[in-house]
């Protein structure tokens, strides 16, 4: 009856990631194909209650002390507040944050701050509206930046701003982003695509590197090491200049940091993964369906997690993807 959830290689999970939706409403090449997925049937999906359920047993039973819901797009969800809110409820009370393409987010930001949300990241991959169009095949670049803009206003702090830098796409906008970040006080991250897509067309040449990125960086401002401690944060920081201003790169390819990984996962139908890169999946939605205890689903959950393994080994000989899409995995 373990209170926390260990692994054979001594990590602790004490972030618990949870997939409210597979579904989005932008289609980002890197991501999806232009006419969407086959996507969760909603009964497959679990409720408000059994969230709550799922997540009240993580936070009281098992030791999570932070849960961040994702998606898809977890705006979709109409029911978030509730959601949310049922989560910051729970004692001792964890840390709520959300994971978002931010469109929409203008008219709920202040429900989700009022239901208990603490902290925000938003995904930004280019500040030119016809680049907007051609990765994510929505015209809807004013949305997210009205978003962004809302989240700060609403309080929230940080507001973190995710980044993925296509070759000869975005590539040379990797100033640009953090000039427009640092002037609007943004915590921008760029972040290394990983192999995740449902197409399958990630190539390891293609990919941008934090290497790559820092080069470029360096070209405009001066980069110093964060001395703030990064704990298993997946982004290295740098200050920028004389700061304030921070810039983090989440190098999970070429710098990977699942020895000190901290995650759990709950996809959006109840399956539960120890890692983005998980070959198999423990499914908790059944075990609550057919009436499961609370003890019987953490026992579940804790079983599940010693057999998580040391790393993704996307550099390995012999790496295939996961199964499923970073969208029904959550982000
Ligand atoms: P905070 O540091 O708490 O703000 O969260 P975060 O950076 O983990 O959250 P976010 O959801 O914004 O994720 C940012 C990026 O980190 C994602 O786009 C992924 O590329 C990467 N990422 C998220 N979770 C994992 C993970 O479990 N493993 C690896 N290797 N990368 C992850
Ligand atoms: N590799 C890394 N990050 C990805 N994201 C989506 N697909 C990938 C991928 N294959 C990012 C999104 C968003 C976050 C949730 O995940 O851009 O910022
Ligand atoms: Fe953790 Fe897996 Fe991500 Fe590595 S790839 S940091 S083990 S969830």
């Amino acid at each position: 009856d373990s209170p926390t959830l260990v692994d054979r290689f001594g990590r602790t999970a004490t972030d618990l990631r949870v997939s409210l939706t597979d579904r989005c409403n932008l289609r980002c090449t890197y991501c999806m194909p232009a006419e969407g997925m086959d996507w969760l049937p909603t009964s497959a999906l679990l409720t408000a209650g059994e969230l709550s359920r799922l997540i009240r047993v993580a936070v009281e039973l098992l030791g999570i002390t932070e849960v961040r819901f994702t998606g898809g797009e977890p705006l979709l969800r109409r029911d978030l507040e509730q959601i949310v809110a049922a989560t910051a409820g729970l004692l001792p009370r964890p840390s709520v944050s959300l994971t978002t393409n931010g469109l929409g987010l203008t008219r709920r930001v202040d429900g989700l701050v009022a239901a208990g949300l603490d902290r925000i990241n938003v995904s930004l991959d280019t500040l030119r509206p016809d680049r907007f169009r051609t990765i994510s095949r929505r015209d809807r670049l004013d949305d997210v930046l009205a978003g962004l803009a809302a989240a700060r206003t609403a309080g929230l702090e940080p507001v973190k701003v995710n980044a993925v830098l296509l070759r000869g796409v975005n590539d040379d906008e990797v100033g640009a982003l953090l000039d427009f970040c640092l002037a609007h006080g943004y915590q921008l991250r760029f972040i290394e695509q990983m192999p995740l897509d449902p197409q399958h067309g990630w190539d390891r040449t293609a990919m941008i590197t934090a290497e790559e990125i820092l080069a470029a960086l360096r070209t405009t401002h001066r980069l110093t090491p964060d001395p703030s401690e990064r704990g298993s944060a997946p982004a290295e920081r740098w200050v920028v200049d004389d700061g304030p201003g921070v810039v983090g790169v989440i190098a999970s390819v070429t710098r990977p940091f699942c020895a000190t990984c901290d995650r759990t996962r709950l996809t959006a139908d109840g399956q539960l993964r120890t890692c983005l890169f998980a070959r198999s999946e423990t499914d908790l939605r059944g075990a609550l369906r057919a009436g499961a205890s609370d003890e019987e689903l953490a026992e579940l959950w804790r079983g599940a997690m010693w057999g998580k393994a040391a790393g993704h080994g996307i550099t390995e000989a012999g790496f295939t993807q996961p199964d499923r899409p970073m969208s029904a995995i959550g982000g």
